[in-house]
């Protein structure tokens, strides 16, 4: 398995990069359905990077604790610096999210079953322009290994890029995808070099898609999942 990819030069450039390239449109796409979690109590951050949208979600809901887990340190730094006095609600893990097992489920289900202290399970998960990050595989393995962690009513906010039908698709969209992944391939080492297909992915750990917007003709997409209720052949993909 290749190594994570290190984002950590770019986490004091990173914001800028994307100003530049995106103007405000990431981050519109980030924070789509911001007024939807504000019910939100415990949430899981993959790969915020600069912690832009972790800084909104405190802003936003004065009660949610977050566990943020990204493999660069700097981003972890640059995500924590961000959240100014709200960092207390942070809690932050240095970690290929590949390897990464959900605090809530470390205990045996057997001792789980015995213990007298309930398990606290996530009723949110936040990957924003992170699965593309991962192959289809691997955001099929993580899907498969948090579901058990989730609450079944938790959401889970995606934003990503998408190649929509189309001129727009083949003109732009590809070749700007293309040139993204080329560039972060330099840039950081990450070593994938297509969309992972999410939505087979997390439809197969037994995930439902509640909403969807786009922006850009369809080039960027903010998702609205819902983890449901907790079926045996959800969990069937786990190790
Ligand atoms: C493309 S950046 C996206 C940052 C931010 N979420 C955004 O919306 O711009 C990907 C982030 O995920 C982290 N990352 C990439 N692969 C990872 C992995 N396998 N495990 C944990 N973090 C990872 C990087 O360090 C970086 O902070």
């Amino acid at each position: 398995m290749n190594p994570p990819p290190n984002f950590s030069p770019l986490a004091r450039l990173y914001r800028w990069m994307e100003y530049f390239t995106f103007g405000p449109f990431l981050q519109f796409t980030r924070t789509a359905f911001l007024r939807r979690l504000t019910r939100s109590r415990r949430a899981l951050v993959l790969g915020d990077g600069d912690g832009r949208f972790t800084a909104r979600l405190l802003r936003a809901n004065s009660a949610i604790q977050i566990d943020a887990v990204d493999s660069s340190s700097s981003m972890l730094a640059a995500l924590t610096r961000r959240a100014g006095p709200q960092a207390s609600r942070i809690r932050t893990h240095l970690a290929d999210i590949r390897f990464w097992q959900p605090l809530g489920i470390l205990e045996s289900p057997g001792a789980r079953a015995h213990s007298a202290a309930p398990l606290v399970l996530y009723d949110l998960v936040a990957t924003h322009f992170f699965l593309d990050c991962l192959s289809t595989a691997e955001v099929a393995a993580l899907a498969a290994r948090l579901r058990p962690a989730l609450a079944p009513s938790a959401l889970w906010v995606v934003s990503e890029f998408a190649i929509p039908p189309g001129w727009q698709g083949s003109l732009i969209a590809r070749p700007l995808i293309k040139c993204l992944y080329l560039s972060f391939g330099l840039l950081t080492g990450l070593a994938v070099r297509a969309l992972p297909g999410h939505s087979s992915a997390l439809r197969a750990a037994g995930f439902t898609l509640l909403n969807r917007r786009s922006r850009l003709a369809g080039i960027l997409v903010s998702e609205l999942w819902s983890a449901g209720p907790l079926h045996p052949a959800s969990t069937a993909a786990e190790p």
